[in-house]
């Protein structure tokens, strides 16, 4: 990034398409990391983080009166961003028993008629939940039934423990003609601040979300495109250590949980531990209780939605002493 920013050349305007380096790059990423081929001048396009990917593909293709269908819980713009379209964020239940996977027979017909976004996201923020089946297959099958864009925010695709391999949503037979992927590069490279993603996939929605963005942002800082190449280039070591601390920090906070009685499963993917509150508790008196008296913060489940009721999430981006007292102050507290 520093020898980058030194160059007078990178400062000016960039284009909204992004330097060719950078496509080549995610392109490069897709195919070794995913398997996945991708046309790295019509299927990708640079984004200022997914969370402005996520909020303006609400922009490009919602109408008033157009549903999306929102993770539940989930990331909070996939229902923020299409109210802000005039559209109707329209919850799908993550379901525990499914492995925090939506239940997509159970979504109302009219429902599923006046759809044309839906939002998924595996690594799952909140829950940890993975892709372990053939879920994005049928997730193709209920795209084309419905003719519904899929939106796939592939935000912690690279933060993964105990040798599981996050796919890409790309991967699935049929899904690049129904569908998108948010791609970030905030988490796997701890770049959170500096605002990199690529929105990749069908040529026809890049084409358009990309007609979007030259009339509301102009582009991402060139330097911090080529910093995102030596990323993404990169031998992915340093993607390796980072998650071997993040799953020690895991397995410390999910022993300490469980031997406060709490039910709580080590998540595969993510920097999160879901844990449902004990019995009598609620999302919010469980957080408060924890708040007040052990003054350590938890977010409520119920804040990613109402599914997300009777959970509480924890973060794993804490150094580990500090973990470490987290979790035993708020052993004292469910003891005492
Ligand atoms: C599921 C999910 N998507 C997107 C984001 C935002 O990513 P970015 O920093 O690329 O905007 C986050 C950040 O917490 C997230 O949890």
């Amino acid at each position: 990034m520093c020898r980058h920013a030194a160059r007078p050349d990178t400062h000016q305007y960039p284009s909204n398409r992004g330097r060719q380096s950078f496509r080549d790059s995610v392109a490069g990423f897709y195919a070794r990391r995913f398997g996945v081929e991708v046309d790295p001048v019509a299927e990708i396009i640079p984004c200022l983080g997914a969370k402005e990917a996520i909020a303006n593909l609400n922009l490009a293709f919602l109408d008033p009166g157009d549903v999306a269908l929102a993770s539940d819980p989930g990331y909070p713009v996939y229902t923020t961003g299409p109210l802000l379209a005039g559209a109707e964020p329209v919850p799908m239940p993550l379901v525990p028993e499914l492995g925090f996977q939506p239940d997509l027979d159970a979504i109302p017909a009219d429902v599923a008629r006046r759809a044309r976004l839906m939002y998924l996201n595996y690594p799952n923020n909140p829950t940890g939940g993975v892709i372990e089946d053939d879920f994005f297959a049928r997730a193709v099958d209920f795209a084309r039934r419905h003719d519904v864009i899929v939106v796939h925010d592939n935000a912690y695709s690279e933060i993964t423990y105990d040798g599981y391999r996050a796919p890409s949503f790309l991967a699935t037979p049929g899904a690049k003609e129904v569908g998108l992927e948010v791609f970030s590069l905030s988490k796997t490279y701890n770049m959170t601040g500096w605002r990199s993603g690529a929105v990749v996939g069908n040529a026809d929605l890049v084409s358009a979300f990309w007609q979007l963005k030259t009339n509301i942002d102009s582009g991402m800082f060139e330097a911090l495109q080529e910093a995102s190449v030596a990323a993404l280039d990169s031998n992915q070591d340093s993607v390796a250590r980072m998650c071997a601390i993040y799953q020690r920090r895991r397995d410390v906070l999910v022993d300490a949980l469980r031997a406060m009685g709490l039910a709580v499963e080590p998540p595969k993917g993510a920097i999160y531990v879901w844990a449902r509150v004990p019995e009598g508790e609620t999302s919010a008196s469980f957080t408060e209780r924890v708040l007040e008296e052990a003054a350590v913060v938890v977010s409520p489940g119920s804040a990613y939605g109402r599914a997300g009721e009777g959970f509480v999430r924890m973060s794993l981006t804490l150094a580990d002493d500090r973990l470490d007292e987290a979790a035993e102050r708020i052993a004292r507290l469910v003891a005492g």
